[in-house]
């Protein structure tokens, strides 16, 4: 018989998930079993400092008072209806999160790869409907590097063989150009170009922060060219770079925004596509859904989290804060940084391989107390909550230091 969770140490569940747990993960060896706002703590009640957030669906923490009391209260009255019925928490989630994003409608899904398998799918019935282009010729211009999700068609577009690699066959219709390159943008996009889709800031691929103009070129081209520009701000959205969306740093307004992760409040899945009526008004009932999009819970932390996003309080804690996280990196470079890329509270740190891969600067770091993880080879991206005080992210770029000078 197996023991209660309870009398398991870390070393126990570690090795109890082994045989009965998918490998599709490499997590770093700690137990989490407890947290609260930037912290967290392992069942044998070592503290660490959160610099990951869930790959920023925790942009406010863990647990959040205001979005935990918004979840209980929900859970005590409603919490699925399917879109069969209406439910009396919907109608205020999307009227709020399309003010906040200055859009005009919203397809409520739950992960980011739906909301993304959604946008394709909007942005090809756009294309038929609107735009005329033949049946079944749509196209979407993607960048390399990119990253979108897991799904078949999502790994379809992507440039990371691991990723691809036994996956196959893949979904036709995507062009793939380098990032940040605007003239390859141009001969790529032709009349059957439905959207280009690209993140504004590229997370996974280490935080490459394109340059100052090429969001404002991709609006424009797109305009032009008549396709749509759909930006991928399920990590770079809602706070994380000192502003509401990645795209207001250069006050750009995609047709279609992509949203995720943080949007839940670090307690359900709640993703979104927000868009102009023009586009989203191409789906009909039927031609798209989900069971638990728009769930009532999700509805209700939504807007919970819209709530917290909409006093402009987050952007301006990741905007200042993440002036202190530049300057801490900045004095790091040549001691063991060899360079790093941030906007706001969000940072990809290429660490001197020589001192070690991503991975065990990593296991330094959490043995400091310091929750982070590396990206591609060498590159530790941070994203710590933004709720994390100045002092704590002193203290975790000192633990940086240290693990560094090892
Ligand atoms: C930019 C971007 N899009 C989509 C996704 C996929 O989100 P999910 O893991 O919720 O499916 C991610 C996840 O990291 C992401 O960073």
């Amino acid at each position: 018989m197996t023991a209660p969770a309870r009398s398991r140490t870390s070393a126990d569940l570690i090795r109890a998930e082994e045989p009965v747990l998918a490998h599709n993960y490499h997590p770093l060896p700690v137990v989490v079993a407890r947290a609260e706002g930037a912290w967290v703590e392992d069942v044998e009640g070592r503290r660490y400092l959160d610099m990951l957030a869930g790959y920023s669906a925790l942009n406010f923490g863990h647990r959040h008072p205001a979005l935990v009391e918004a979840a209980h209260r929900q859970l005590d009255r409603l919490t699925l209806t399917s879109r069969a019925f209406h439910n009396d928490r919907l109608a205020e989630f999307a009227e709020r999160l399309a003010q906040l994003t200055g859009q005009d409608m919203v397809l409520p899904m739950n992960t980011g790869a739906e909301a993304v398998e959604s946008g394709i799918k909007v942005a090809r019935k756009w294309a038929y409907d609107v735009k005329g282009v033949p049946a079944d010729r749509a196209t979407i211009v993607v960048a390399a590097d990119n990253f979108h999700g897991r799904t078949t068609t999502i790994v379809s577009f992507s440039t990371d063989e691991t990723a691809r690699s036994g996956f196959g066959p893949f979904t036709p219709g995507f062009r793939v150009v380098p990032y940040d390159d605007l003239a390859a943008l141009e001969e790529a996009v032709d009349e059957t170009t439905a959207a280009v889709l690209i993140e504004p800031i590229q997370g996974e691929a280490g935080v490459i922060v394109p340059r100052d103009g090429y969001l404002a070129g991709v609006r424009e081209l797109t305009r032009r060219r008549n396709c749509l520009f759909v930006a991928d701000e399920i990590q770079s959205g809602l706070g994380r770079t000192g502003r509401t969306l990645a795209v207001d740093h250069e006050d750009v307004e995609p047709d279609v925004v992509l949203l995720g992760k943080a949007l839940g409040g670090g307690i359900v899945p709640v993703s979104a596509v927000v868009g102009r009526r023009e586009v989203l008004g191409v789906l009909n009932p039927g031609e798209h859904g989900s069971t638990f999009g728009g769930n009532p819970l999700a509805a209700a932390v939504g807007t919970a989290v819209v709530e917290l996003l909409e006093t402009g309080e987050f952007q301006h804690r990741a905007d200042t804060l993440g002036a202190v996280l530049r300057d801490g990196l900045t004095r790091l470079v040549g001691r063991g940084v060899v360079g790093f890329r941030s906007r706001g509270l969000w940072a990809g740190v290429d660490v001197d391989p020589a001192i070690g891969s991503g991975r065990e600067i990593s296991e330094r770091l959490m043995r400091e107390g310091v929750l982070a993880k590396d990206t591609h080879g060498s590159t530790i991206r941070l994203a710590p909550p933004l709720t994390v005080t100045e002092d704590e992210l002193l203290g975790a770029l000192a633990s940086f230091e240290k693990v560094l000078a090892v």
